[in-house]
């Protein structure tokens, strides 16, 4: 058997976390960099090592999770959902709070700054977003909130002055901002889904997997919103087709659920 093949499995039996969901020639220059750096020539002795040294075991999720981040990434795509999409969800809604999750949250720029956007529409304390990753070690950031200032580059200045204080070199987000956000461990590819989302935002991840896990996930998404719900990917994850998954075209990277 192939020894990648294997170190899937292993890999999978180990953590719960199915390798082979995710772009292989992808994971496996990125996984092969990291053993060689490591000082092992193939994934049988890079397996044994991450069972008897957890250091490295966290080395390997690190590596294979990609944890960068910012504020306002890609910064056009959050003035389309400040000005077209959000005010839309919350006409649709009559004013009761929106139910918002970040998939795939990373050290938590976005939860972040989803709570920063919507605060332009409501008091912080009506904002409840859930904010999910697969890698504690993110979580664990997230939850501290201090962030170098290339991370706040796209910021725009009002909300820099608001909701971020300078602590040496760091920013440090604002505690009524982290209130709105609540963390916890999920694995999009394993985990069981909540419903009735008015909002999912999940970006920059879907580009890892493969089509057929993809496709697992739009349907997934899908039955996780509500109707008129909005799915928003990253600048690079267009869903070619959507309809095929019951999704309109709001706007680019905005998909609308719709109903047959
Ligand atoms: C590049 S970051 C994207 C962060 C943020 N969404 C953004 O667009 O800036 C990708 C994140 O996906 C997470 N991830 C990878 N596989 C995952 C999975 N199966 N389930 C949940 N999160 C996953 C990684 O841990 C990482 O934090």
């Amino acid at each position: 058997m192939d020894d990648y093949i294997k170190f899937t499995q292993q890999i999978k039996r180990k953590t719960g976390i199915d390798l082979v969901l995710y772009k292989e020639a992808q994971m496996k220059r990125r996984l092969i960099a990291l053993y060689e750096k490591l000082g092992f020539s193939n994934f049988n002795d890079f397996f044994e090592a991450i069972q008897k040294d957890a250091k490295i075991l966290d080395e390997f999720l690190d590596r294979m999770t990609i944890n960068v981040s910012e504020f306002y990434r890609n910064g056009k795509r959050w003035e389309v959902l400040e000005q077209k999409i959000l005010p839309r969800l919350i006409e649709q809604n009559n004013g009761k709070p929106l139910k918002v999750w970040s998939a795939a949250c990373s050290t938590g720029e976005e939860p972040y700054t989803l709570a920063m956007v919507l605060s332009n529409f409501m008091p912080l304390r009506s904002i409840s977003i859930t904010a999910t990753d697969l890698d504690e070690n993110a979580i664990s950031r997230a939850k501290i909130g201090l962030y170098p200032e290339r991370s706040l580059l796209e910021v725009p200045t009002d909300k820099k002055q608001q909701f971020f204080t300078l602590e040496g070199s760091m920013f440090k987000i604002d505690e009524e901002i982290k209130k709105t956000v609540t963390f916890k461990k999920q694995n999009l590819l394993a985990d069981p889904f909540q419903s009735d989302y008015d909002l999912i935002v999940c970006r920059n991840v879907l580009i890892y997997f493969t089509e057929e896990a993809k496709d697992q996930l739009y349907k997934k998404f899908n039955d996780a919103l509500k109707p008129g719900g909005v799915f928003f990917v990253g600048s690079t994850e267009q869903i070619f087709n959507p309809s095929q998954y019951q999704f309109a075209t709001e706007d680019t990277f905005f998909y609308r659920k719709i109903t047959s």
